[in-house]
């Protein structure tokens, strides 16, 4: 196997593949119902990558280096029959972290079949723990209950479950600490993420994000938090435990703790783009190549160039550079 490395000597070790574009939720800052409305022009059907080409590209990314895989979407389990690409995809040999990040409404259907089909792990949003605040943040109304329930199901079959809640000004501030003390109850691993500026259609503002220091602030004057090590490099997250013992919670600050540095991602849209970076404007297209008879060679190359060609760090510049032109969407290049 070998390691390549891009123009600022970071390696591939990540691999993110979208696999629908569709949700059946529309947080407003990601999706917001104004723009995704009923008339919205999602991907049709066969521009998505089949399973056979995702299994491909994902063969040989593990080749070049790639040790994790993270299905997302959209909403990943909206894709039929998403149980036969993890075993597909859990079947590729080399041990690799097979992991989903999904809203959990479907997991009491599929966590079963996930875990049966060789997923490791998931990982859900869940922004509030009061039902109207978490009405309002998913934009459908969409019950709390049922993604509890989903979390349930997934520890029922035996998957390890982190939750990522993104923290707004105005909309949630005040559920970090109902979800801390939810979490320290129910012995999982909390997340929260800063709101950031991913795509064109969130009307991001400054204003609006709460800072890591805020969130920690909220917390340490409930709890005793202590600091922990990355666990692995390229983590996204900083990372505390509580002093007595009740679990861990981690921050994902893009914007005011920026992680570039060693950023070791690579994302994959649904319909075959690789994208170098979250707040990439335009990917490779690499289904043109796929559905142009390229043998594993070519595609293994052109996967590599892509990887050795990159130099972004969007977070790290954020502000100061001149706008890349009409940035993707996160729930169509993956989040
Ligand atoms: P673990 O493998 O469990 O540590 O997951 P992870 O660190 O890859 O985190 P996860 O996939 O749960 O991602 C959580 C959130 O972090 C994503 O939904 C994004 O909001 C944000 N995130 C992940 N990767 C990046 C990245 O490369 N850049 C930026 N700016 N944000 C990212
Ligand atoms: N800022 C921060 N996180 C976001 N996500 C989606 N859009 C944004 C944004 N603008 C997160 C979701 C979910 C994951 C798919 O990406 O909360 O956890
Ligand atoms: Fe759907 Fe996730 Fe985006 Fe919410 S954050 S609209 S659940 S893809
Ligand atoms: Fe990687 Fe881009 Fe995120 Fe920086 S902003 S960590 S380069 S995906």
């Amino acid at each position: 196997m070998t390691t390549l490395h891009d123009r600022l000597s970071r390696p591939l070790r990540d691999l993110r593949i979208s696999v629908t574009d569709r949700c059946n939720f529309r947080c407003g800052y990601c999706m917001p119902s104004d723009q995704f409305g009923a008339n919205h022009a999602f991907l049709p059907k066969d521009q998505l990558l089949s399973f056979e080409e995702i299994h491909r590209l994902a063969s040989l990314s593990i080749r070049l280096g790639v040790t994790k895989i993270r299905l997302t979407g959209g909403e990943p389990l909206l894709r039929r029959g998403i149980e036969d690409l993890v075993g597909l995809l859990a079947s590729i040999p080399g041990n690799i972290d097979l992991a989903m990040t999904t809203n959990g409404v479907l997991l009491p259907h599929h966590a079963e079949g996930l875990a049966l089909a060789g997923l490791k792990r998931v990982t859900v949003s869940l922004d509030a723990i009061d039902p109207e605040i978490f009405g309002r943040m998913n934009g459908t109304g969409a019950e709390v209950s049922r993604v509890l329930a989903g979390i349930s199901a997934a520890r029922v079959f035996g998957l390890p479950v982190k939750v990522n809640a993104v923290i707004r000004r105005g909309w949630n501030e005040g559920e970090i600490l109902p979800l801390v003390r939810w979490a320290r109850e129910s012995g999982v691993t909390l997340r929260f993420i800063e709101y950031m500026d991913v795509g064109e259609t969130n009307g991001w503002k400054m204003e609006e994000v709460v800072s890591a220091s805020e969130i920690l602030d909220q917390v340490n004057g409930e709890f005793s938090l202590t600091a922990l090590p990355p666990a692995h490099p390229g983590e996204t997250a900083l990372r505390f435990k509580h002093t007595d013992g009740g679990g861990e919670i981690g921050i994902i600050a893009s914007v005011t703790r920026p992680f570039c540095g060693d950023c070791s991602r690579l994302r994959l849209s649904a319909e075959g783009k690789l994208f170098t970076c979250l707040f990439a404007a335009t990917g490779h297209d690499l289904r043109a190549l796929l559905r142009g008879g390229a043998d594993d060679a070519t595609l293994s190359r052109s996967l590599g160039a892509v990887w050795s060609d990159r130099s972004d760090r969007y977070s790290e510049l954020r502000g100061r550079l001149d706008p890349p032109g009409q940035k993707a969407e996160m729930s169509y290049l993956g989040g």
